[in-house]
């Protein structure tokens, strides 16, 4: 049982294993099937769309990109996004750099309430889940910044300061994003970060062992994210995958860019245009890998509907609810394929 009695993945597999322990097997009619996934080239994979000339005279034919990418794959690539590239490499390097912190050190901000606003913890949600994910994670609230930074682990020494800095141009990124895909929709440019109340923002920073038998887990199963949009940032070790027609695509990192996706409630508010697309985490035998989204979200409060202006061709597809109403739904019931957006639809 020495194993089994370690509250977080990456010390079950420090203390050393050579097979998947039970609970993190799926049944066979769930797993991942790596041999069936689409490679992608960088012709054959999420668009990627250079940002350099987003507010120069390039702006319409760069808000036309994001619009079909959103429409299309609900997933893109961004590079000359604004951030410096040695911020995005001190990112992950802090990432790393806490989880290989001391056991006791790293449990000190263990809890496995998702309530919690800065928490590490394993899986998705160990107090409901039936089958373990192969993945340990610090989630973190970050916007409003002063109301939450307090709480953060202030091991690695810099981990508040650059942290926060790293939130802080991420933010900046999104709401240059939402009003580009304002426009792209035919909204006022505003139109999106009004919608959000008073603005959520929220990130984790996974990290995924290297796993004996790949082919039996997840890191993360497919899902959609909940959320507004994200911005994920990952290290070179591929294990992300993106279902386009009906198959998964393995995205391979290209340094120094971000992965954009669209998640529930853009999917909502675009009264389904742009699409919050199904995609998972897989992992390996033989690296670690370190994934970093920021979740950007409406505030509890915000109610969120299909933007009028496009119920006028096509009615609502759903009704308007209270972002806390489902957030709720979504830690509820766990990582289910089908997405939680089918329970808002209107009657
Ligand atoms: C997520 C997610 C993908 C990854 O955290 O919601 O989809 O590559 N992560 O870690
Ligand atoms: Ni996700």
């Amino acid at each position: 049982m020495a194993a089994t009695s370690k509250l977080l993945l990456s010390d079950q597999v420090a203390s050393g294993m050579k097979n998947v322990p039970s609970n993190y097997i799926r049944s066979i009619s769930d797993r991942p099937n790596l041999t069936d996934v689409h490679i992608s080239s960088s012709d054959s994979s999420i668009p990627l769309i250079d940002l350099q000339g987003l507010h120069g005279p390039d702006r319409s034919h760069i808000i036309k990109q994001i619009g079909q990418a959103c429409q299309s794959d609900g997933f893109f690539q961004v590079k000359n996004h604004g951030i410096p590239e040695a911020m995005i490499n001190n990112m992950l390097r802090i990432a790393k750099e806490f989880f290989k912190l001391p056991e006791e050190e790293r449990l000190k901000n263990y809890s496995d309430d998702p309530s919690k606003t800065t928490r590490l913890s394993t899986s998705f949600n160990v107090k409901t889940e039936q089958v373990s994910n192969w993945r340990d994670f610090l989630r973190l609230h970050c916007y409003p910044l002063q109301d939450h930074l307090h709480q953060w682990p202030q091991n690695p020494p810099s981990f508040r300061e650059d942290v926060g800095e790293y939130c802080t141009r991420v933010r900046g990124l999104v709401l240059r994003l939402l009003e580009a895909i304002s426009e792209s929709l035919g909204l006022q440019a505003d139109h999106i970060a009004k919608c959000l109340g008073k603005h959520g923002q929220h990130m984790a920073l996974n990290y995924y062992p290297p796993c004996p038998q790949p082919e039996l887990t997840y890191g993360l199963p497919g899902h959609t994210d909940p959320n507004l949009i994200t911005i994920l940032l990952q290290d070179d070790v591929p294990g992300l995958q993106v279902l386009r027609n009906g198959k998964w695509l393995a995205v391979n990192p290209i340094p120094n860019t971000f992965i954009v996706n669209i998640g529930d409630q853009m999917q909502v508010l675009s009264n389904d245009r742009y699409k919050s697309v199904l995609h998972r985490a897989v992992v390996n035998s033989n690296k670690e890998r370190i994934s970093i989204p920021t979740f950007y979200c409406p505030s509890p409060d915000a109610v969120i509907g299909p933007a009028k202006h496009l119920t006028l061709d096509h009615p609502a597809v759903y009704r308007s609810f209270t972002y806390a109403e489902y957030y709720q739904k979504f830690w509820d019931r766990g990582l289910a394929t089908e997405c939680c957006l089918d329970l808002f639809k209107a009657d």
